[in-house]
């Protein structure tokens, strides 16, 4: 460990410096303005480095990073799509980086009118009366929409709904949310298809029932043919549909959320519009409501008055704020850039190009990986791990060998509803070339779990870190450098 440590962690050498600023014009006039009881004691433990040393080593790390510009990502329910470097630009511009949420709305009307037109093109893409583009992320919309369902129970006196149904194939956040929303959680089960069973969710419905929440299509990629029969049951017994958006991109300009019947639902910008998330940025979660919900939306929101200005409303029925401000504006222009750029007729071509490709992948490997869910999926789908089991190899394994060959792994072990869950998503930005390298090494992969299974369950072999203690991490975890040095 020591010698691992001194050779790859530690640069900093007493007394090295990138910079030294000007004594008299920083250092001496900047301390004066510091009241002296609150000067720091003992200078700050930081490393001594040059500047050379910060920069390789920044660079050094980058290129160690993987991500969807340097290679194919197939991270199942996080559509990690392309990011179009426009949209960077867009973002970026001097008009949009440097406003002030505290501006008067008069001179910020740009940056609010492209707040109000995301908030109508969601509204009109995804069949709702309105959106609020507060929440940062896809788990923040779906405790907004769950306080928002709430708040429409509690403002008709109907206090004694206090559970929503979860099915048991859901993301783990929407129990989750559900739990954070002061909200008890029923679970559903699904069919074997992943479909969410009739016969189990009928005795469930009953007036204690604020709502159930769903995907569509469902965390295995089907789509949930009986959602209109669901939706007539739940409302029948007084209760809400929420849609969770996560997997909208293979409905995208070709069915609404709307009109199949949800009430609430959100979007995650950061998968179905393009903008980066993971540790690539920072995420936005809009959530849109059905009009009998519109008044319960967070605080802030952004209007446009008939004399043509946007303007900016705190609801009295609001349920309150839920961000500082209104949310991510950075992620929104990209957002909003992402959809001018494809216009009204290319955007219909994104979730059939998702859901062509995912089932392009689904077929061709189901001969080496074990597919539980036959039939057409929608932008992405789950194999049961390799189809021939008998030399060990797990998912795990074939996961960190998709690594060596410069193939990020797909999601494993989610859905729970499988023992080897390996679940794919391509995305529709990718080529049939790069589909058909990723086929290639999946079925090399498969081959070698037959022939040499030791060298996939070695893998990773080539990564700068390779195969990982995980139990050993997870028991003793070491965050930080210091707590690494200590260790040594
Ligand atoms: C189906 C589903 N729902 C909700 C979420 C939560 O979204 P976020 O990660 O933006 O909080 C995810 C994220 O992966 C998801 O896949």
């Amino acid at each position: 460990m020591k010698t691992y440590d001194k050779l790859i962690f530690e640069l900093s050498r007493p007394g090295r410096k990138g910079y030294e600023l000007p004594a008299d014009q920083y250092a001496t006039d900047g301390l004066a303005a510091i009241p002296a009881d609150m000067l720091r004691k003992e200078p700050l433990d930081l490393p001594e480095v040059s500047e050379g040393d910060v920069v390789r080593h920044y660079t050094n790390l980058s290129n160690k990073n993987f991500g969807v510009d340097t290679g194919f990502y197939p991270l199942g329910s996080c559509t990690m799509k392309y990011n179009p470097k426009i949209n960077e630009e867009v973002a970026a511009m001097a008009e949009f980086a440097n406003v002030h949420p505290l501006q008067d709305p008069e001179s910020v009307q740009g940056a609010l009118e492209v707040y109000y037109n995301l908030q109508q093109a969601l509204a009109a893409l995804a069949g709702f009366a309105e959106f609020t583009l507060n929440p940062y992320a896809g788990a923040h919309g779906e405790l907004t929409g769950l306080m928002v369902m709430r708040q429409y129970h509690i403002s008709r006196g109907d206090t004694k709904r206090t559970k929503v149904i979860v099915p048991d194939s859901a993301h783990g956040t929407n129990p989750a949310s559900a739990m954070v929303a002061g909200l008890e959680v029923v679970e559903v089960k699904s069919r074997p298809n992943g479909s969410i069973d009739l016969e189990d969710l009928k005795p469930l419905l009953d007036d204690t029932v604020a709502g159930i929440m769903m995907t569509n299509p469902n965390t295995l990629g089907m789509f949930e043919t009986e959602i209109v029969e669901i939706a007539k049951l739940v409302h029948e017994a007084g209760g809400l549909l929420y849609y969770d958006g996560a997997n909208l991109n293979p409905l995208l300009g070709k069915v609404r959320p709307g009109d199949m019947g949800f009430d609430i639902m959100h979007i995650n910008l950061h998968k179905t519009f393009s903008t980066p998330h993971g540790g690539g940025g920072p995420g936005s979660g809009p959530v849109g409501v059905a009009a009998h919900l519109v008044d319960f939306l967070p605080n802030p929101r952004v209007k446009k008055g008939e004399d043509g200005k946007f303007y900016v409303e705190f609801g009295d029925k609001s349920l309150g704020s839920v961000s500082t401000f209104f949310g991510n504006f950075g992620v929104m222009l990209k957002a909003y850039a992402y959809i001018l750029s494809l216009g009204k007729e290319n955007i219909k071509n994104v979730g059939p190009m998702a859901t062509l490709n995912a089932n392009y992948i689904k077929e061709s490997l189901k001969d080496d990986y074990l597919l539980p869910i036959q039939g057409v999926c929608k932008h992405e789908f789950v194999f049961d791990g390799l189809k021939d089991k008998s030399t060990g190899v797990t998912t795990l394994n074939v996961a960190k060998r998709l690594l060596d060959y410069g193939f990020h792994a797909p999601t494993i072990y989610f859905p729970l509803l499988f023992h080897e869950s390996m679940m794919i998503e391509p995305t529709e930005t990718e080529s049939l070339e790069t589909l058909d390298e990723f086929i290639d090494v999946m079925h090399k992969v498969a081959k070698e779990a037959r022939e040499n299974p030791q060298a996939v369950i070695d893998a990773p072999l080539t990564t700068p870190v390779r195969h990982l203690d995980e139990t050993g991490a997870a028991l003793h975890p070491i965050l930080t450098y210091k707590a690494l040095k200590a260790n040594a």
